[in-house]
């Protein structure tokens, strides 16, 4: 029992500082290849694991959030932490306002419920228009996706040219466990969101987040009442 532990414990020990040299060496070269790069940080497990690598690291990467103004109050809480913590300000971009006003005025404060097309119509306003302007004249943007969170990135790349930006898009944790995640957060006392010990693995606006159920899938709490296949909510929009 304890050397088959002991094999297990060993060899995650030298998975996770592989992934993480391989990782803060990609890191590197973005912000030498394609300066400037930005990190989208939306304060969830893996970004704060990209957070802890560029900030003490000292890698030349901007940091940005995209506050959609609909987030938990423990997101709000995280950020103001994190900040405190890094000694730090994160940069966030906001919706714009008249857009904001036209949605909620046609389809009122709620209307994401309704159907897939008023929730990507929420998003777009909320998130996708803000995103684009964090990326505009950026080369780079880098991204705390997996390949394991779910059936719509089971495929995804380290590095791919996101054409509907027009700028490089990388993904380091993108072969990461989620086991992989939270012993890096562990290990390094990062700061985390606490919905995460709340049974909530994947966090966005708070009226479109729930807390999972054992055995169930770790973004079966976004867009709940959508199917599957069809729960990205067009930040990473899939070729
Ligand atoms: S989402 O598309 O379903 O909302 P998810 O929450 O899994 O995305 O996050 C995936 C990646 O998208 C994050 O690691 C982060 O890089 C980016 N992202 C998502 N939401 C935000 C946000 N509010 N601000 C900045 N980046 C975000
Ligand atoms: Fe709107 Fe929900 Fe999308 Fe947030 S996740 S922007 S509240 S539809």
């Amino acid at each position: 029992m304890t050397s088959a532990n002991s094999i297990s414990r060993d060899s995650s020990t030298v998975d996770i500082a592989a992934k993480t040299a391989a990782a803060t060496a990609l890191l590197r070269d973005i912000a030498r290849d394609f300066s400037p790069a930005v990190f989208a940080n939306s304060f969830g497990a893996e970004d704060m694991v990209l957070t802890d690598l560029i900030v003490r690291e000292g890698i030349g990467i901007g940091i940005f959030s995209l506050d959609t103004g609909r987030l938990p109050s423990e997101t709000y809480e995280l950020m103001a932490q994190a900040e405190a913590h890094y000694k730090i300000r994160f940069e966030v971009y906001y919706p714009r306002h008249d857009l904001v006003e036209a949605y909620v005025r046609g389809n009122g404060i709620n209307a994401f419920y309704e159907s897939i097309e008023l929730r990507k119509a929420c998003c777009q306003v909320r998130k996708v228009e803000p995103l684009q302007r964090a990326l505009a004249s950026k080369k780079a943007w880098i991204t705390g996706l997996r390949a394991q969170q779910s059936a719509t990135r089971d495929s995804l790349p380290l590095r791919q040219f996101d054409t509907g930006n027009g700028l490089e898009k990388f993904s380091p944790l993108a072969d990461w466990t989620e086991r992989e995640v939270w012993e890096y957060i562990r290990a390094n006392k990062v700061p985390y969101n606490k919905l995460h010990d709340r049974h909530f693995p994947s966090i966005g606006c708070a009226p479109c987040t729930r807390a999972i159920a054992v055995g169930e899938d770790i973004r079966a709490g976004r867009w709940w009442w959508e199917d599957p296949d069809s729960k990205e909510c067009g930040l990473h929009v899939r070729r």
